[in-house]
């Protein structure tokens, strides 16, 4: 079956630069995906989400060496073989694990051991089905398992907020990023962000930021929390922007490590929280509140999956605002 697979080969070290072009790595071709445990089920992928992990896992971070070539995608909607409408978990945990699927320590997400969402066809455990919303199209759905999970989870689990605080969200245009400012706004949060365009500050605005500032600017007072995904460009700005006991909750570092800056953090007491994706009741909740609200995710465009490299390429150079969806 056609499928969009990393086979970066094994003797390639892992690269977590720009220097580094990804897409190399990457092959759209008739293939069959590595074999899975019996018991898992087939889902047909109605609709697949392009993410920044799958620019990670071209360039061999967080891939299991062992897994390459690999199916990329984490996300999907699809349907059952039986006909139920499903919006695939991405965070596979060990089946005798007991706790939170997140705090497995063997867990991994789609397409880091076993085959992902870019093909027409995806297996996973069963209990790894969470029921689509009507009130969501495919495409809508495909966005909630990585993008949207851990924006859900920054903001409600881990960010320590309530209706009337004010987060500052650290870029603007990213799937994490719109994610937070949607779902923070209809939370009754007063949220800020910030990003490197102009124009982007201004898409942020139309949907539901309260205010946009450039990288680093100074902003009219100091904020509850602040979230962030962009790393090294913005880490600085996010602490600074922190009133004292505030909280930044970091779920990824795009443009690279930081400095601690340890001194700022225990004379300011901030709480420093890491956020990774979210449980599947956290996905659950998730999908029960858009289908409730109508908050949607923006899903910028719709490629078939031939289209992959344009998707990935336009995702590395910064031109999506929102979400890309792949339909196999
Ligand atoms: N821990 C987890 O479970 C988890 C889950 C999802 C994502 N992540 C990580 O979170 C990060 C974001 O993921 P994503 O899928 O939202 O990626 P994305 O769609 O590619 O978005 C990238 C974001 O980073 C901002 N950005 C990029 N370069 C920047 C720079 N030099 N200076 C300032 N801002 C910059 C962009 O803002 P503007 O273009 O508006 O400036 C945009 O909001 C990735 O590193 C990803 O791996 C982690």
């Amino acid at each position: 079956m056609l499928a969009a697979r990393a086979v970066r080969p094994l003797d390639a070290p892992p690269s977590t630069g720009a220097d580094d072009d990804p897409l190399q790595f990457l092959e759209v071709a008739e293939r069959e995906p590595a074999p899975v445990p019996d018991a898992w089920v087939p889902v047909r992928v109605r609709a697949a989400a392009l993410n920044r992990h799958d620019l990670w896992t071209l360039r061999g971070v967080g891939v299991h060496p062992e897994a390459l070539p690999v199916v990329l995608g984490c996300d999907a909607a699809g349907t059952t073989e039986d006909g139920r409408d499903v919006v695939v978990h991405a965070v596979l945990s060990d089946a005798d694990w007991a706790g939170e699927e997140t705090l497995d320590p063997g867990r991994t997400l789609l397409s880091e051991r076993w085959p992902g969402t870019l093909a027409p066809v995806v297996r996973v455990p069963a209990r790894n089905l969470v029921d689509k919303p009507a009130e969501l199209s495919f495409e809508e759905a495909a966005c909630l398992p990585t993008a949207w999970l851990t924006a859900y989870r920054m903001l409600f689990t881990n960010s320590g907020t309530s209706p009337g605080d004010t987060v500052l969200v650290q870029g603007a245009g990213g799937g994490v990023s719109t994610a937070l400012v949607a779902l923070g706004a209809a939370a009754g949060l007063r949220v800020w962000v910030t990003s490197r365009s102009e124009e982007r500050r201004a898409r942020a605005l139309e949907l539901g930021a309260h205010a946009a500032f450039a990288p680093g600017e100074r902003l009219p007072e100091r904020v509850d929390a602040v979230l962030e995904s962009v790393g090294r460009a913005t880490w600085a700005h996010s602490l600074r922007s922190l009133k004292p006991g505030g909280t930044v909750v970091v779920c990824g570092a795009t443009t690279g490590d930081a400095p601690a800056e340890l001194n700022r953090v225990f004379f300011t007491q901030l709480r420093v929280v890491g956020s990774t994706m979210g449980s599947r009741d956290e996905l659950r909740r998730l999908a029960q509140l858009c289908a409730a609200t109508g908050v949607r995710p923006l899903v910028d465009d719709v490629l078939p999956l031939a289209e992959t490299a344009e998707g990935l390429r336009r995702l590395e150079a910064g031109e999506v605002f929102g979400k890309l969806v792949i339909r196999p």
